[in-house]
């Protein structure tokens, strides 16, 4: 169906019960993005296929253009040249709010919640859910209470325990917890993928087991991950494979299985190049 070619794929380092999920399309692919600051490369024509199922890894040195991928994946940034592709179908987000509507929700490593709001508002940020009936249709009233009480079953089945009214404003939580917010709504909305740029960055021992733990129940309910984290024993943990930004390129894509952490990390740092 699709006229993208898809990436080369070693499965030879794939566990025999995942590889079903490399049989199907990626459900989204990037090829030869391009963006530039000024003189500094941002991103140098890099290339992504992301499965269902999956949680891809993205690694990488500070500046190695790890979240202007994303960025411009997911139309916070506009690339100068390259495609995406969602579904095997062209599309160029010109914000995040579009990319949402198709499906990807994405956690920016800047924070996106707004401290002066609820924590309920801002998980149903841009997508407030109307009251039944008239009330909603006509007069445009929100629905705060149904709002509230979903906002509720979000954050505990994430498990944060630490929050315990949703009716209070995110600017008295503390960052972890801001973080742990944002994380839920993505959880919570993303239909097709979902992108954390460093989801556990800010959070306690325990609050970061459980968004990994998140990640993992969301790849084995059919959705497509794209992890971001500088943790390694997490993305050896998480990951079912890992793509490797140095420079504002790809340094290429290897599995836990492939590579142990010391092997990725001196790719990374480009002590050691891989050969495939
Ligand atoms: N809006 C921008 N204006 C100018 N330069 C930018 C902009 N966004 C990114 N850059 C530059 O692009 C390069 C890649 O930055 P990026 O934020 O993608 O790195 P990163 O891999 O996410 O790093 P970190 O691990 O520190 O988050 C850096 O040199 C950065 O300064
Ligand atoms: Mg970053």
């Amino acid at each position: 169906m699709s006229t993208i070619e898809r990436l080369p794929l070693s499965i030879d380092h794939i566990p025999e019960e995942k590889r079903a999920v490399y049989d199907a399309e990626p459900i989204l692919s990037a090829r030869n993005l391009v963006i530039t600051f000024g003189r500094v490369v941002g991103l140098d024509g890099v290339n992504l296929d992301l499965y269902r199922g999956e949680v891809l890894a993205v690694i990488g040195d500070n500046g190695a253009g790890k979240s202007t991928l994303i960025k411009c994946i997911t139309g916070a940034y506009t690339p100068d040249s390259g495609d995406v592709f969602l579904d095997g179908a062209p599309v160029s987000f010109k914000r995040p709010q579009d990319a949402r509507e198709a499906g990807i929700e994405t956690v920016y490593q800047q924070l996106a919640v707004i401290p002066a709001l609820d924590i309920a508002s801002n998980l149903y940020l841009a997508r407030e859910e109307r009251r039944p009936g008239p009330l909603g249709s006509v007069l445009r009233m929100l629905d705060k209470k149904g709002m509230k009480q979903r906002a509720g079953e979000a954050v505990e089945k994430l498990g944060i325990q630490t929050i315990q009214n949703m009716g209070q404003a995110v600017e008295t939580l503390s960052g972890g917890q801001r973080q742990a917010v944002a994380v839920a709504r993505a959880a919570a909305f993303g239909s097709k993928v979902v992108v954390l740029d460093e989801p556990t960055a800010a959070l306690g021992v325990k609050e970061s087991g459980m968004v990994l733990d998140m990640v993992k129940q969301l790849r084995d309910s059919g959705l497509a991950i794209i992890l971001i984290s500088h943790n390694m024993p997490h993305v050896w943990e998480a990951a079912d494979r890992i793509h490797i930004q140095r420079l504002g390129g790809c340094a290429g894509v290897i599995t836990p299985q492939s590579h142990d952490m010391g092997e990725g990390v001196a790719i990374m740092t480009g002590a050691r190049t891989l050969t495939s």
